[in-house]
């Protein structure tokens, strides 16, 4: 099986430039569904979540084109409105065909979603938007049936400011008659960054007082677009270079996406520095411990939380970190406890109790971001490991051996 041979213990050095974001990527191609006219997208970096992304489009009768770091979607002359089981069981991401589908074609079956075992992640309020909507919903076995003759404006109240429903209900409300309101939206980066393309397309899209307000149009047009650099991808990087008491530039970024993160690290010690599309850190010494929450957006990210750990693992002294998005997210924490890492789970609290050094492990990432963060404590253990199951981790960083080679790892793609 493939895996990654790190020998660890070396402190990283280098610049490292930044791929587009998959989260910013994946819903923008799938805006692509709103409209006949051609799609382009720029800086859609090379993962096999977006391939599972073009290939879910391309399966609906859209012809997709690939040029290194671009994507042009035109039409093939049709639509269906069933998307294949294969691509939506192997990322969530494919269920947000849903809205653009019955938006466009007046109904449509997706099969329920997989994705990464983070956590129950229900759909229940993608599907709650679109009844919002006008449309009727029925859920049958594995799939989800959803039939509107036109969907109109609605007021949405979220419990949770969740990503992929805002992403559902704006893409969806864009094609209704009439303004929809969602209250306590997602305003992630990525979740703007989509309403960026959609206002190129012709939407009117605002975000004001945490309330999204998106007036309908009876149709969309095509746009070009370029997604927003990978904060998660950046944010790893940047804490590969802290974990391995080095230093590490980051570039192509947008420094103010990375705040929560930079603001955590100056706090244990990091050295940054920013300019206006980089960022560097250089640690060299043991972390000051931490007490951290998850949050959304400027809060400090669910996804940043496995590779903080790594870093937390060996602190000099006692941090907490509290999951609050995800219920399932500190899957990795027994293959640290492998590697020396003193940490105790109790529901949704880690406490890390950071010891000198990290030993090597063989392990199998579990899912992208806990995955990246094993590939982070091979780095900084004193020997040779070995993480299998990349499919996880090709699934969320592009090139990573090569990106993380460039900067003085010895990592090495096996099989
Ligand atoms: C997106 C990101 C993922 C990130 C997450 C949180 C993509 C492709 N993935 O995932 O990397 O970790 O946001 O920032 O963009 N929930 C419900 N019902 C629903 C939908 C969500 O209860 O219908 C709950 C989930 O179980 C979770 C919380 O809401 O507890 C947040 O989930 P959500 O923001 O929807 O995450 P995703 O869009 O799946």
């Amino acid at each position: 099986m493939e895996h990654f041979r790190i020998r660890g213990g070396l402190p990283l050095s280098g610049t490292i430039h930044i791929s587009g974001a998959k989260n910013a990527a994946l819903p923008t191609c799938v805006a692509s569904l709103l409209t006949d006219d051609p799609v382009s997208i720029d800086r859609v970096p090379h993962l096999r979540d977006v391939r599972t992304i073009l290939s879910t489009i391309s399966s609906l009768g859209k012809q997709v084109t690939r040029r290194g770091h671009t994507v042009e979607i035109v039409s093939g002359g049709r639509i269906d409105y069933e998307a294949q089981a294969q691509f939506v069981q192997q990322m969530r991401a494919s269920f947000l065909v849903l809205g653009p589908l019955v938006a466009r074609l007046g109904r449509a079956v997706v099969p329920l979603p997989g994705g990464c075992r983070i956590g129950a992640r229900p759909v229940d309020l993608h599907l709650r938007g679109l009844r919002a909507l006008g449309a009727e919903v029925k859920e049958e076995g594995s799939r989800v049936m959803v039939t509107a003759k036109r969907l109109r404006g609605a007021r949405i109240s979220l419990p949770t400011p969740s990503v992929g429903a805002t992403e559902q209900i704006m893409m969806s409300a864009a094609l209704a008659s009439g303004e929809t309101a969602v209250q306590n939206a997602s305003w992630e980066p990525e979740v703007e960054d989509l309403a960026q393309l959609l206002v190129k397309m012709g939407s009117e899209i605002e975000h004001r007082d945490g309330t999204l307000f998106i007036q309908g149009r009876s149709d969309l047009h095509g746009a070009r677009h370029a997604v927003i650099p990978d904060r998660m991808e950046a944010g790893t990087y940047l804490l590969a270079g802290a974990i391995t008491r080095g230093a590490i530039s980051v570039t192509g970024v947008i420094p103010e996406h990375l705040r929560s993160l930079l603001s955590l690290l100056e706090e244990t010690g990091g050295d940054i520095d920013r300019t206006e599309d980089s960022v560097s850190i250089t640690m060299n010494r043991r972390p000051r411990p931490l007490s951290v929450k998850t949050a959304p957006y400027p809060g400090f990210p669910t996804d940043l939380q496995s590779p903080l750990v790594v870093l937390l693992a060996t602190a000099d002294g006692m941090s907490t970190v509290e999951e609050r998005i995800f219920e399932n997210r500190f899957t990795y924490a027994r293959d640290l406890q492998r590697m020396g890492a003193i940490i105790e789970v109790s529901g949704c609290v880690a406490t890390i109790t950071g010891v000198q050094e990290l030993h090597p492990v063989q392990a199998s990432a579990p899912d992208i971001r806990a995955g990246a963060a094993l590939v982070l404590a091979a780095l900084a253990a004193d020997g040779e490991s070995t993480i299998s199951n990349l499919t996880q981790i090709d699934r969320g960083y592009e090139a990573m051996e090569e990106k993380l080679s460039s900067v003085g790892a010895q990592i090495e793609r096996i099989g």
